[in-house]
């Protein structure tokens, strides 16, 4: 068990490309050795010297580290243009994807240019997603600042919404590296600690006994951010998703689908409050107890789990009551989860926990998902 807050290094393979991922308290001071060291000790990255590199953040973000990282880039002796998008979820939009690449055009990036992401999802999903785009793609690097992004920085999905869909846009686009720095995680507000710990829960139940009790164990010392139990905790998730996708890089094997545990109802009710109301780790946390909550009534999964799942999301602090209001209808949810990416045959494709660190497919028609929802709302989920 790693219980120290030292840099750990993960390798992730991903089809033909593989790249590191280093965790650790501080790893950002020493951007330029784990970026340009040869691997396996780092990326071995050399950006040209001949175009500014991008340093792509958000508002909240830059004001925190924005400086700091910009130092620590030209310290390298890089050129570097910065490109600040607000913060929160509106900016993973055509829009500030429109305006990015303005910015970036007008600064002189070229096709050598390296994008670094230094933010949250948004950042890492936007930036990534300009990145792969920008003059037919350029490498770029994830910086993650969240707890979140222990999730969104690794595996190589990238992309912006839609009004009408979560994610429609986007491709699959792996980073060159991830540097992790876990020091960074401290000037987060608890309600994005709480968010992010969401899909850290959904990694856990995917893996199984060991990973899940471990949560249970150190719930407390997680929330609080104690330098081992959070790497620990991270760590952990990390490993998960890496595993999941050096299987399945594209999505392609059935396998990586089992990462949407949680999201097809998390995604619905990100779209329905117009991506505004919930943080994606609140959608999700409550997706992962009304799915399981399907799944128990599908008699697919036992109700010891499903009770151990929805105990330790209350531990974290998450709300599992479903909001109020029309726009949360179950016609809505189904009418939503309709467009979801995963469905054929207009049905909707659920991925359900079976057991701990087991899952198992179901396609419901729109129908009879909309009968399981309102059992269980009924039920009072
Ligand atoms: N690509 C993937 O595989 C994948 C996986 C999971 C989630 N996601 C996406 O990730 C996004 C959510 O990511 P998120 O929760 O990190 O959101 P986010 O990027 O919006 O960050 C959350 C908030 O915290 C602020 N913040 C970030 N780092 C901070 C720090 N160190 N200190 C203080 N404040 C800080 C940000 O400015 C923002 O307001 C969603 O769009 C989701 O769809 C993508
Ligand atoms: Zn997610």
């Amino acid at each position: 068990m790693i219980m120290t807050a030292s840099a750990r290094t993960l390798w992730i393979r991903q089809d033909r490309v593989e790249y590191p991922v280093v965790v650790g308290e501080g790893v950002l001071d020493e951007l330029s050795a784990h970026l340009a060291s040869d691997p396996p000790r780092g990326a071995g990255l050399v950006p040209s010297p001949e175009v500014p590199h991008v340093l792509f953040t958000d508002a909240t973000v830059n004001a925190l580290y924005g400086d700091r990282v910009e130092a620590l880039l030209r310290a390298w002796g890089l050129e570097v243009l910065r490109v600040v998008v607000p913060a929160g979820e509106a900016s993973k939009s055509l829009a500030a994807y429109e305006r990015a690449v303005g910015e970036m055009l007008r600064g002189g990036a070229g096709r050598k240019s390296v994008l670094f992401a230094l933010g949250g999802g948004v950042v890492g999903d936007l930036g990534g997603f300009v990145a792969a785009t920008y003059m037919r793609g350029i490498a770029f690097v994830q910086l993650p600042t969240t707890i979140l992004a222990h999730d969104s920085a690794v595996g190589g999905k990238v992309g912006i919404d839609h009004p009408l869909a979560k994610n429609a846009l986007g491709a699959f686009a792996f980073p060159r590296a991830v540097l992790y720095d876990t020091a960074l995680l401290r000037t987060l507000p608890p309600r994005e600690v709480r968010s992010g710990l969401a899909e850290i829960v959904k990694h856990a139940f995917l893996a199984g006994e060991e990973y899940v009790s471990f949560l249970e164990a150190e719930a407390e010392r997680i929330t609080a951010l104690e330098p081992g139990a959070l790497a620990e905790s991270l760590l952990r998730g990390i490993a998960v998703k890496a595993d999941v996708v050096s299987r399945d890089p594209y999505e392609t094997r059935g396998i990586r689908e089992i990462l949407n545990l949680g999201h097809t109802v998390g995604h619905a009710l990100e779209t329905l409050g117009g991506y505004q109301t919930f943080l994606h780790g609140e959608a999700v946390a409550l997706g992962l107890a009304v799915e399981s909550r399907i799944a128990e009534r599908l008699g697919i999964l036992a109700s010891c789990v499903r009770g151990r799942l929805e105990a330790l999301l209350a531990r974290f602090g998450f709300d599992l009551r479903w909001p109020e209001g029309e726009a949360y209808d179950p016609a809505s949810v189904v009418r939503v989860m309709l467009r979801d990416k995963k469905n054929v045959r207009r049905k909707i494709r659920f991925v359900f926990l079976a057991d701990l660190g087991k899952t198992k497919f179901r396609e419901l028609d729109p129908e009879g998902a909309e009968a399981h929802l309102r059992a269980v709302l009924r039920e009072g989920a």
